[in-house]
């Protein structure tokens, strides 16, 4: 199978997931990235039985809004049974390294909402240890240099993504060479940073709900 087509499987079986799961006119959180869009795309099909979605990025506003969906400011709701979304690695405590896409911050805020993370991904992302994917840290603009000196502190090399800037009008630092045996330790240490507007370690909150495509089919994890 192509990691396409392995996304798609993963994407299906969260459109299922939420079909089966969440209350008719309930609130969805949904995701940034490739394989959210697989997903987004898939819910369409379900979109009657959605009160509304929450939209973790600009990008993945237009897509749910091209679908026909209503998109609505989270400032507007009160309750979010699941946030369904993607990861760049994830171990298996089911903490996670996110903002591959630079959306982190949103996606970290609409994920403390929900009741329930699902996270979506096929096989290659499940690690023992993560750290192979440079963690993502978006950081106030004038703090770029100071936050790379305190993370290079850390053991890590930071780096910054060129010619990218968030929806919050932000800089990403880009670590490499980390290898992360304390997810939730770590996510605390670089929040600390001043400057650090967030990190992509989701630790502290996790994934409840693990779709991970395989070739044989998708399996499903649970805290
Ligand atoms: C975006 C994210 C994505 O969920 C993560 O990068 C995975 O993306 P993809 O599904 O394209 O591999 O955190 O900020």
């Amino acid at each position: 199978m192509t990691q396409d087509e392995l996304k798609l499987a993963v994407a299906r079986a969260a459109r299922d997931y939420v079909a089966d799961s969440l209350p008719i006119g309930a609130i969805l959180g949904v995701g940034t990235g490739s394989t959210a869009n697989f997903f987004i795309d898939q819910l369409a099909t379900i979109k009657d039985r959605l009160g509304g979605t929450v939209a973790s990025s600009e990008a993945t506003a237009q897509r749910l809004a091209g679908h026909g969906m209503r998109v609505l400011d989270l400032n507007d709701v009160e309750a979010m049974g699941i946030y369904v979304d993607g990861a760049d690695e994830i171990d298996h405590g089911m903490a996670m390294i996110k903002g591959g896409g630079g959306a982190l911050t949103r996606e970290k805020i609409v994920a403390a909402v929900a009741d329930t993370f699902v996270c979506i991904c096929d096989g290659s992302k499940r690690v023992a240890v993560m750290g192979r994917f440079p963690l993502p840290v978006e950081v106030i603009p004038m703090s770029r240099a100071y936050v790379a000196r305190e993370l290079a502190k850390l053991g890590g090399t930071p780096r910054l993504r060129e010619g990218f800037v968030t929806d919050n009008g932000n800089l990403i630092l880009d670590v490499h060479g980390l290898s992360i045996t304390d997810p939730a330790g770590l996510e605390s240490r670089i929040n600390e940073i001043v400057g650090v507007v967030t990190n992509g370690l989701f630790a502290r909150r996790g994934a409840d709900v693990l779709l991970l495509a395989m070739p044989d089919g998708v399996q499903i994890f649970k805290r």
